[in-house]
């Protein structure tokens, strides 16, 4: 006879499967570097964090797989359609409705809005999913992922003659037409101190040191001395 944990914990991982499976299938192939391997690494990075901060798994694998099911970025800036589209998602799997309020939550306060934009998560799964996600902006992955960015948006690489800018309002953060190196100024470089968790801050040390070596070495070789 199998326990009530066993049984739970099947039902549970069986929830997880089907919206990975489901987020899959809607993401696979995007270019702009919100793909379902995002989504992924923000998943497995969020697990190595709850397990160390002991929040919620369930809670957090759920978040996380479901993060970026709408990114305000490709809906003119509406950060409503995410959690709608999650609530129907979860409601129609009879996931419980405390369950849903808490991710879809999750999933409207975790996006990143400019540097003088402050985004508190107020529950420990929600600062578990922001620092996943965050990781997933910075080291190496990072890098590759800003420049399939930029390039999706039409943006010049750099331009030297266009300073970084610190966006004070969300408006202006969506708007920006900077080039994508100006990026790492206006928000990579500042994320490392803006992890709510210290399992992530110290996942983000050496991640936040490719980005500064990839700078030093990009200005170099942009003037010709290497
Ligand atoms: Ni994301």
């Amino acid at each position: 006879m199998p326990t009530e944990t066993s049984l739970e914990k099947k039902y549970k991982k069986g929830i997880i499967d089907q919206t990975a499976t489901y987020i899959k299938s809607r993401l696979e192939g995007e270019g702009s570097g919100h793909d379902w391997w995002h989504v992924y690494r923000v998943w497995k990075n969020a697990v190595q964090i709850a397990q160390q901060e002991n929040a919620d798994l369930f809670l957090v694998e759920l978040s996380a797989l479901l993060h970026d099911i709408a990114d305000w970025k490709f809906h003119d800036g509406n950060d409503e359609v995410g959690p709608m589209m999650a609530r129907a998602w979860l409601e129609n799997l009879s996931v419980d409705e405390a369950v849903i309020a808490h991710v879809c939550q999750i999933i409207k306060e975790v996006s990143f809005k400019g540097a003088g934009v402050i985004t508190k998560m107020q529950t420990k799964e929600g600062k578990v999913v922001q620092d996943a996600d965050r990781l997933d902006a910075i080291g190496a992955v990072g890098i590759a992922r800003t420049f399939a960015y930029g390039g999706s948006k039409g943006r010049e690489m750099y331009n030297p003659e266009i300073k970084p800018i610190m966006h004070l309002s969300f408006d202006e953060y969506k708007n920006s037409k900077s080039p994508t190196l100006n990026h790492f100024y206006e928000k990579l470089l500042l994320l490392k101190d803006l992890m709510n968790t210290s399992t992530a801050r110290k996942m983000a040390e050496h991640r936040h040191q490719i980005m500064v070596d990839f700078l030093s070495e990009f200005f170099r070789e942009w003037e010709g001395k290497v």
